[in-house]
């Protein structure tokens, strides 16, 4: 079932540029300028689009909510286990987004509950045919990642992304003709990096650190949160992740030289102001690893380069996920952990 991968892990990460594709499939059209979804065509959100999610899904939320924000949409993003809605001002005017894979995580599904109570038009955003969520909401936008195995979550959160671009689009009718093509352009991108990738490498060189800090802004900082969970969720080191910017407020001061920075430094992600962070890591004499689709304009402040296709500003980081993504299995892998059911963890979290 493996397909003679090692570990689901891997095959799901190498099945990205196919699950990115069956994502597209037939919701863009390039010709008209315009993307097509069916699924969210009826909804008009006068009012806040509001995210609710946990863990990886929660990432994806947070990024496909500035999307929709860079299109003039006003939107709050919620852990699911945080948000009640009687807390939050909810109208029959707020569109509330239920991201989750599996559809059956407890803390989303109560959240998804709440909003519905409270008269929100409520939509999931689902990998999982007739789930809980699909049966919940009002309306359904399958990610069509196929099954994924691995605790981990990878295509699942790629395809989480694609489909949150496409949502960003379809509801503000706000899709340039780059970005279409971008997104057409992603499947043979993120198989560029699968078949390039010094990943591997890096892993190697950094395998034996006690920590590891990942830090990106704008459309790139929720990459970066998702960047440390996958490392510390597969590795069990102690992983951060955060909005560059906030380096300098506190956990800078955990940095040394044993302290290995992925910096993602994409165009769009104002990799000029990064790094500057990358500059103050530098003299606490951090390794830097830059992910980057600039490396003319970054190599020279940085220890290692991943590269990464470029793309439209708002959808590298899906692409410098991927590299995150084989950073964390290559150095999971060489310390022999149990990569696709790391312990304590649990595929579907079905309690609160
Ligand atoms: O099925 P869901 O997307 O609702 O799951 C939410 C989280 O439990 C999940 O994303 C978790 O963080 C990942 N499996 C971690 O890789």
């Amino acid at each position: 079932a493996k397909s003679g991968y090692d570990h689901y892990m891997k095959k799901e990460i190498h099945e990205q540029p196919r699950a990115i594709r069956q994502c597209l499939r037939g919701r863009v059209d390039e010709l008209e300028g315009h993307i097509a979804l069916e699924e969210v065509a009826a909804l008009e959100p006068e009012g806040t689009v509001q995210f609710v999610a946990c863990g990886t899904s929660y990432h994806a939320a947070r990024y496909g909510a500035r999307l929709l924000r860079q299109r003039g949409v006003q939107t709050q993003s919620f852990l699911a286990s945080e948000y009640t809605a009687d807390a939050v001002p909810v109208s029959d005017e707020t569109l509330v987004v239920g991201v989750t894979q599996s559809g059956e995580t407890a803390d989303t599904m109560r959240a998804l509950r709440e909003a519905n109570g409270a008269g929100a038009t409520t939509l999931a955003l689902t990998n999982t045919v007739g789930s809980s969520a699909a049966r919940e909401c009002d309306h359904v936008c399958y990610i069509r990642a196929g099954p994924e195995i691995g605790v981990a979550a990878t295509k699942t959160f790629a395809s989480q992304q694609v489909a949150l671009a496409l949502v960003a689009g379809a509801l503000t009718g706000d899709a340039s003709p780059a970005f279409l093509k971008a997104l057409r352009e992603l499947p043979d991108q993120v198989q560029t990096i699968l078949d390039s990738s010094r990943a591997r490498e890096i892993a190697d060189a950094y395998v034996d650190a006690d920590a590891y800090f990942f830090i990106g802004r704008g459309d790139a900082a929720p990459v970066a949160l998702e960047g440390a969970l996958k490392m510390k969720e597969i590795t069990y080191k102690h992983a951060e992740g955060f909005a560059a910017g906030e380096l300098k407020h506190g956990p800078l001061a955990l940095v040394s030289g044993e302290t290995p920075v992925f910096a993602i430094l994409t165009e769009g992600s104002k990799l000029e102001k990064t790094l500057g962070n990358v500059k103050e890591v530098e003299a606490r004499e951090a390794p830097v690893v830059a992910v980057t689709d600039a490396p003319e304009k970054v190599g020279r402040y940085a220890d290692h380069v991943l590269e990464v296709p470029s793309s439209h500003p708002q959808l590298t980081p899906v692409l410098a996920n991927v590299q995150l993504q084989l950073v964390s299995y290559w150095v999971a892998n060489r310390l022999g952990r149990s990569i696709d059911k790391p312990r304590n963890l649990a595929k579907s979290v079905t309690v609160e």
